[in-house]
């Protein structure tokens, strides 16, 4: 398929929406070869002019929602939105989740809906640390992933009810003003006549174990948050690959050398393991699908409270977080942004973290206001959370080797990928092995992510030639009857052909695991049949089977995990008319044929199709996923 050049004077701005944390990246290219440097934002709305490479996901309305005017970002400008107005019963079912959890309609629910409610939003540093807030929203765009232990969902759901808002209209909300703060900041950096003749790209990571759905899902909030139409979606651990191995320079990896990309987050520790095709330009192969587990960084302060808790007795933290929520919060906080980033196993360490106004407590170890914590105390809260990504991470080895391969190295990103802990911990772990196996942490771990998808945008083109197909892809249409095959309740005759059929017939065209090319389209063969005035646009149902073993008839097994996901529309009008051919069967019906072939392409971040005739490509065509 052709693929348009990126053209050559650009501003690429690359965006993480992270379940935790969120990043935005951005060059300016003049000539693809030579591009800026890439400049991460690190000052945000309530940052205090403190700076940070990520803000917070979180996102809290004020509950005093006023006037049906516009919504009101605190201490920014005004963000859109639409009229129309949510019906209750309409909200009642966008915040079932647990229907959500197994409905193939959950595009539908996730649609970004209109909202008249006006209220005080305010996100990321604004929110504070004592305040109600929504987060990890991001996990809810996909409801196939499993949510954090310490997220509540009747939580989510209550205050969800309570801004009269659907999860993909507030994510939207959020993406808009991370989206605009970083206009704001390039403005300031560019200059308004810079940034209003310039071409602005907008590069979006999406995890790689999510679903096409929750991808499309994620693309339309985007689009909603005025980022435009041209938007491209990358896999997380795809763009901290890319990044990765530009940043550790020189590194030993040669062609023929698989890594595994540990991307450590805050919520959610995700694993992909990539082959070398070639290295400049890097072109790389998906060696095995990716996996990954809800063992973030976040389980720490979880841990950490429990420690507490336990040191204190249940009835005197309860009565602390209760009467002194702000001490609470200040150890909470210097425990995420000291204790946590700067615990090594191989340092003997005192760590005293502050906890104003608690009383002396020396079994507790409490000392003037001071928790004091050794390095055993904090290691026991990282071993079970290091224990569970060294379990994924042998998983991933595992199905490397099951396939005569095996691991050159493993690359830790993400904010829990800095840990000088975790770092050791994987080198002790694979010390040993043979052949070895580097542990490469590379510098700007923690925005690796959102550098890489930079570095693609600026790039233009896919890197992974090959990835591995997350599930069965095909569609139910109508076989010849076959009695020795086919139940007699699929049976029906076929007018045009005049021939017995058998109908919910299952083909299909990428079973679960294979190689996809991610440049060469797979092709699904299709035939129309219609008769003389009858519009040519014909619908098509894809449909996805999550089962390692594929259905061979639509509908008939309740429990088999296939679903619709998407329909398509190829607009066959377009196709020459002598292409098509006439015919009259025996009873003299006229109707005229045409075999074409639906092209789908499976790309980073989104699947592509197109409708072809004879290997000519006619058209894209559309899918709606809801
Ligand atoms: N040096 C460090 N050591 C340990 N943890 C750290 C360090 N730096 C940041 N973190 C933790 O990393 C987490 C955020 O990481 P990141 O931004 O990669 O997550 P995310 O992208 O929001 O999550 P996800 O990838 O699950 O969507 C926070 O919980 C933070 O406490
Ligand atoms: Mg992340």
């Amino acid at each position: 398929m052709e693929r348009s050049k990126p053209p050559v004077d650009r501003l690429v701005v690359g965006i993480d929406f992270g379940t935790t944390f969120s990043g935005v990246a951005a060059a300016y290219s003049a000539s693809p070869d030579a591009p800026d440097e890439i400049s991460v934002i690190k000052t945000w709305p309530g940052g205090n002019n403190i700076t940070s490479d990520k803000v917070p996901s979180e996102i809290a309305y004020d509950a005093a929602a006023t006037s049906p005017s516009d919504l009101k970002v605190a201490g920014g400008r005004c963000a859109n939105t639409s009229g129309g107005n949510i019906k209750r019963n309409k909200l009642a079912d966008a915040f079932h989740f647990n229907a959500l959890s197994t409905s193939p309609d959950a595009g539908k629910l996730l649609a970004v809906s209109d909202s008249t409610t006006a209220s005080t939003m305010r996100w990321g540093f604004q929110v504070r640390p004592d305040k109600q807030r929504l987060r990890c929203l991001k996990l809810l765009l996909d409801p196939a992933q499993p949510l954090p232990k310490y997220v509540s969902l009747d939580d989510l759901q209550e205050q969800l009810v309570g801004t009269q808002k659907n999860v993909g209209t507030v994510v939207a909300e959020y993406m808009r003003a991370l989206f605009d703060h970083a206009k704001e900041v390039l403005n300031r950096r560019y200059g308004e006549f810079f940034m209003s003749t310039t071409s602005l790209k907008v590069v979006l990571t999406v995890p790689a174990v999510w679903s096409d759905a929750a991808q499309d899902a994620t693309l339309r909030a985007a689009k909603a948050a005025g980022m435009g139409q041209d938007i491209t979606l990358i896999f997380e651990p795809e763009a901290a690959a890319v990044y990765a191995l530009q940043a550790i320079q020189p590194n030993h990896l040669k062609v023929g050398h698989n890594f595994v990309v540990v991307d450590a987050g805050g919520g959610t520790v995700d694993l992909i393991t990539y082959g070398i095709r070639q290295l400049a330009p890097l072109r790389l192969d998906e060696v095995v699908r990716g996996s990954g587990g809800c063992c973030g960084a976040a389980f720490l302060n979880i841990l950490f409270e429990d420690f507490v808790r336990q040191k204190l007795g249940d009835d005197s933290f309860d009565e602390i977080r209760l009467n002194k929520p702000r001490s609470w919060m200040m150890a909470l906080k210097y425990f995420e942004d000291y204790v946590k980033r700067h615990y090594d196993p191989a340092e003997d360490d005192l760590f005293n973290i502050p906890f104003p106004g608690i009383p002396d407590n020396a079994d507790a170890g409490i000392d003037q206001g001071f928790l004091c914590m050794d390095t055993a105390d904090v290691g026991s809260l990282f071993k079970p959370v290091i224990d569970d990504i060294l379990t994924l991470v042998e998983g991933q080895m595992r199905s490397v080797r099951a396939m005569d391969k095996t691991v050159n190295a493993l690359i830790l990103v993400g904010g829990f990928g800095q840990s000088e802990c975790l770092l050791k911990c994987l080198r002790s772990r694979f010390a040993e092995a043979q052949p070895r196996v580097e542990v490469m942490q590379p510098v700007n771990a923690w925005t690796a992510v959102v550098r890489g998808a930079v570095l693609r945008g600026l790039e233009g083109e896919e890197l992974v030639l090959n990835r591995k197909a997350r599930r069965h892809y095909g569609v139910s249409a109508s076989h010849k009857f076959n009695r020795r095959k086919h139940s007699l309740d699929v049976k029906y005759w076929d007018k045009y052909d005049e021939k017995w059929k058998a109908a919910d017939q299952m083909t299909w065209f990428i079973s679960k695991g294979a190689t996809v090319s991610s440049t060469e389209p797979v092709t699904f063969p299709f035939y129309r049949n219609c008769q003389p005035g009858q519009g040519r646009t014909s619908t098509i149902e894809l449909l996805v089977c999550d089962d390692d073993e594929a259905p061979r008839q639509h509908n008939v097994n309740p429990g088999a995990k296939t679903r619709v996901l998407c329909q398509m529309m190829p607009d066959l009008d377009k196709v020459p008319g002598h292409l098509w051919s006439d015919h009259v069967n025996a009873s003299g019906l006229r109707f005229q044929s045409l075999d074409y072939d639906i092209g789908m392409q499976v790309e980073s971040g989104g699947l592509r199709f197109d409708f072809r005739v004879d290997d000519v490509v006619y058209g894209k065509v559309t899918a709606t996923f809801d």
